[in-house]
């Protein structure tokens, strides 16, 4: 059955288990669609510009160069690959593939020269041939996913064999009276401010703390990163465990 825009609206019961909501997918494509024309703002504003300076070690740490082909999943606005071109050599190929029709009109609308290609398309089903990329990239992306290891597949798919997938996510900090600290700030403080700040109506400020705090940690991230087949995994925890970068590398063509 369709549902009406405000039956997407994340509400307390759903926020409760909001991975295991079965139209966990709508919820997100309906609220990111929602908030794009402000999700720059909110995130430099509520990560303290942070938020750029973890993208550009990610892209450090994916080692990419001008003979990279780089495919950014869930690619909202375009922040994560124009962290790509932003290098000394930049890559050559620059693709962005998003389901929400909003972000990409805004990554569209801010980069609009030729350097960039856009795919609106679901990340668990791309619409690309095997083996086309050297590097694929996501970033805050896979927490939203329906199904995290369709969305890992997909992107070891795509990869050519030594080519090396980039992970950029929200992860809990470890130190427990840090964490006491942030999570005060990111569970009572911003979303209320944020929902301010964005005129959001979708509640994906609300959503965002619930979504962080109930996903899986870095160590199971890393064993479900070698189970869809990459290998030389590594976690990088970044602002005291805030975010976490992963890099893995497709090792053959062969799964496992
Ligand atoms: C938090 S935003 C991150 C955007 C961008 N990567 C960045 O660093 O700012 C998450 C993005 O993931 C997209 N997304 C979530 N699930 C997706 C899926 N299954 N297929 C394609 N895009 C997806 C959303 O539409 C949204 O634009």
């Amino acid at each position: 059955m369709r549902k009406k825009p405000g039956q997407l609206a994340w509400d307390k019961p759903q926020l409760q288990r909001p991975h295991e909501q079965r139209d966990k997918a709508l919820r997100v494509r309906h609220m990111f669609d929602g908030v794009a024309s402000r999700y720059e703002l909110v995130n430099r504003v509520f990560s303290a510009g942070r938020d750029a300076a973890w993208r550009r070690k990610a892209v450090e740490l994916a080692a990419a160069g001008a003979d990279d082909a780089v495919l950014d999943v869930a690619c909202g606005t375009g922040d994560f690959l124009r962290a790509f071109a932003a290098i000394a050599n930049p890559p050559w190929r620059l693709v962005g593939c998003d389901f929400s029709h909003g972000m990409l009109r805004e990554a569209i609308s801010t980069s609009p020269n030729r350097q960039f290609h856009w795919i609106e398309a679901d990340a668990l089903l791309l619409p690309l041939a095997p083996e086309l990329f050297t590097v694929a990239s996501c970033a805050f992306g896979v927490r939203n996913f329906q199904d995290l290891d369709a969305g890992l597949r997909e992107m070891w798919r795509v990869l050519k064999v030594n080519g090396r997938i980039v992970i950029l996510e929200f992860t809990r900090p470890e130190n427990r009276l840090f964490r006491l600290l942030y999570e005060f700030y990111a569970n009572r403080f911003m979303p209320w401010a944020a929902t301010w700040v964005s005129g959001d109506r979708t509640g994906a400020y609300r959503y965002l703390p619930r979504s962080v705090v109930s996903f899986i940690g870095a160590a199971e991230m890393c064993r479900r990163l070698q189970e869809a087949g990459f290998g030389n995994v590594i976690a990088a925890r970044m602002s005291l465990g805030i975010v976490t970068i992963y890099v893995g590398t497709k090792q053959s063509t062969a799964h496992g």
